[in-house]
């Protein structure tokens, strides 16, 4: 019941060009995937210029990052809010990828903030949690998701609504760019915790939500991912950057 979404995120990687020549790509190749939403988050100066290929496709556009701020615009120099996403037809905004999370030092407080900001601008945030290397080898996986996750309750105060509203991608920090994928089992074991954990909050919508794997997805382990009960799609880095890899990535969530 849940739609299966598969987003790939561009990070910052590409010219003009190449945006256009890698989105033309991708978007020949839909066709034959019918029952799985299609993502592109290309970084911020190319989303117009992808915006018009996607939709003409039936692909969603989505945004690598958004300001936290409430105010949707203001003297905020060099900041993007989310209501000028939604404005060049974002539908998703990936926020707190753990890139964000340790290069740029954004908080659980500040991914909460976000993530309220995208949803007032009627995007829906992809918001990602997941634990480091040494996190995983303490043994303290869950106590870290948890502790993302909870945030986010907390800056809701209690209203679950934004369930609805909300896409949540696990990424072990460990398993991106790296070529280690986590495996099926290992990643299920940690996305039936995310559900749980939710389910404590709100049950109807804890079976709603999706919630992705991302990590060194590529087309030849997706389909063993996404056989997992959990597992709902993919947010996909470096094989999104290939538009033969990620249409068999896509494909791989059809089955
Ligand atoms: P990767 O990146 O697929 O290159 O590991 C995933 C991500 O950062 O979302």
């Amino acid at each position: 019941m849940r739609q299966r979404l598969v987003a790939g995120n561009w990070k910052m990687y590409g010219s003009r060009e190449q945006a256009r020549a890698l989105v033309t790509q991708i978007c020949e190749g839909v066709g034959q995937i019918a029952r799985v939403e299609m993502a592109i988050c290309p970084p911020f100066v190319y989303l117009s210029e992808v915006a018009g290929f996607v939709k003409a496709r039936g692909l969603s556009l989505g945004a690598q990052d958004v300001c936290e701020r409430a105010e949707q615009e203001g003297a905020f120099t060099g900041e993007i809010s989310a209501l000028m996403l939604a404005d060049v037809g974002c539908r998703y905004v990936i926020v707190g990828h753990s890139e964000r999370r340790g290069f740029y030092a954004e908080s659980d407080v500040c991914v909460a903030d976000k993530m309220v900001a995208a949803q007032a601008a009627k995007l829906i945030p992809i918001v990602c949690v997941g634990e480091r290397l040494e996190e995983r080898e303490q043994g303290i996986t869950e106590q870290v998701v948890m502790r993302q996750l909870n945030a986010l309750f907390a800056r809701t105060q209690g209203n679950t609504a934004w369930l609805d509203h909300v896409v949540i991608a696990y990424e072990p920090v460990w398993a991106i760019g790296t070529g280690k994928t986590a495996t099926p089992e290992q990643a299920q074991h940690v996305h039936a915790f995310i559900r749980k954990l939710i389910a404590g909050y709100d049950r109807d919508r804890a079976a709603k939500v999706k919630v992705l794997y991302g990590g060194s997805v590529k087309a030849s382990n997706a389909a063993d991912l996404f056989s997992m009960p959990d597992i709902d799609g993919g947010l996909i880095g470096g094989a999104s950057l290939r538009a033969d890899e990620f249409l068999a990535i896509a494909n791989a969530a059809q089955r």
